[in-house]
């Protein structure tokens, strides 16, 4: 399996603070944000990583991460995603990187201490998310279960949640989701949303799912990236 992370965007939730860099290289106590992201995968064995990003400070990436090697990297490549089109739209740009392989996929700003060896070993095909308990659910993308816990649907910020979690920017694919995100259509945000892209998955009866075990946030919001600065502050930080 090989990583790619979503590094992009202008960070517009959190002005001022991004006005004059990439929200993925903020400080999370000892380290740049995007660094717990690519430990993530490192510590589960996943060491051809491709960094897609985007916006105004996308520059700042090569001096932070260099060739990847002070993070235990083997191989690291960069994309740029020229247009605002949203997850799959940065997904899109992994196909040539993949080689056919399947993916695993970590939003740059998922900072988490679970452990995902096992699962990316378990992996051969279709998808799996990873879900976590929130008290806030209507700010993710949120799945709805049958009796049989396994998932119908999955509403991207419902009004209404069905569920008390949190689909989180970690997932597995299979080499077939360049296929499947040719046939998204953006969203009224404009974006292609990996919520319909995981949602293709449940129709085809394809997706599987884990509960995250640890600490997991999004740092997206000053809310939350204090938080995370306080966990990890706690725990030590990142070594
Ligand atoms: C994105 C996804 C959402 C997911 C979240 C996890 O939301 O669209 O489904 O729950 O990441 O961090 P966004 O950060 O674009 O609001």
């Amino acid at each position: 399996m090989k990583g790619v992370v979503l590094a992009g965007g202008k960070g517009t939730r959190l002005y001022p603070l991004t006005y004059a860099t990439n929200k993925h290289l903020l400080p999370v106590y000892n380290m740049p944000m995007v660094f717990y992201s690519i430990n993530t995968l490192v510590k589960a064995g996943i060491k051809e990583i491709l960094i897609v990003t985007g916006g105004p400070h996308a520059g700042h990436f090569i001096r932070v991460l260099k060739n990847g090697n002070e993070l235990g990297i083997d191989n690291l490549s960069y994309a740029y995603q020229e247009n605002e089109d949203g997850i799959c739209g940065a997904l899109k740009l992994a196909e040539d990187f993949s080689g056919g392989k399947s993916l695993c996929v970590i939003l740059g700003d998922n900072c988490t201490d679970a452990d995902i060896g096992r699962e990316v070993a378990k992996f051969r095909a279709g998808a799996k998310i990873f879900l976590k308990e929130v008290p806030d659910p209507k700010r993710f993308g949120v799945p709805r279960f049958d009796k049989k816990g396994h998932i119908v649907e999955i509403v991207e910020k419902p009004k209404k949640p069905a569920s008390k979690y949190a689909v989180t920017g970690l997932y597995f694919y299979d080499n077939t989701v360049f296929d499947k995100i040719r046939k998204l259509k953006p969203s009224k945000r404009g974006e292609l949303e990996v919520t319909d892209l995981n949602n293709l998955y449940i129709k085809e009866g394809r997706l599987d799912w884990a509960e995250l075990s640890g600490f997991w946030r999004d740092a997206g919001t000053f809310d939350t990236l204090f938080e995370v600065n306080k966990y990890w502050a706690e725990k030590g930080g990142l070594s």
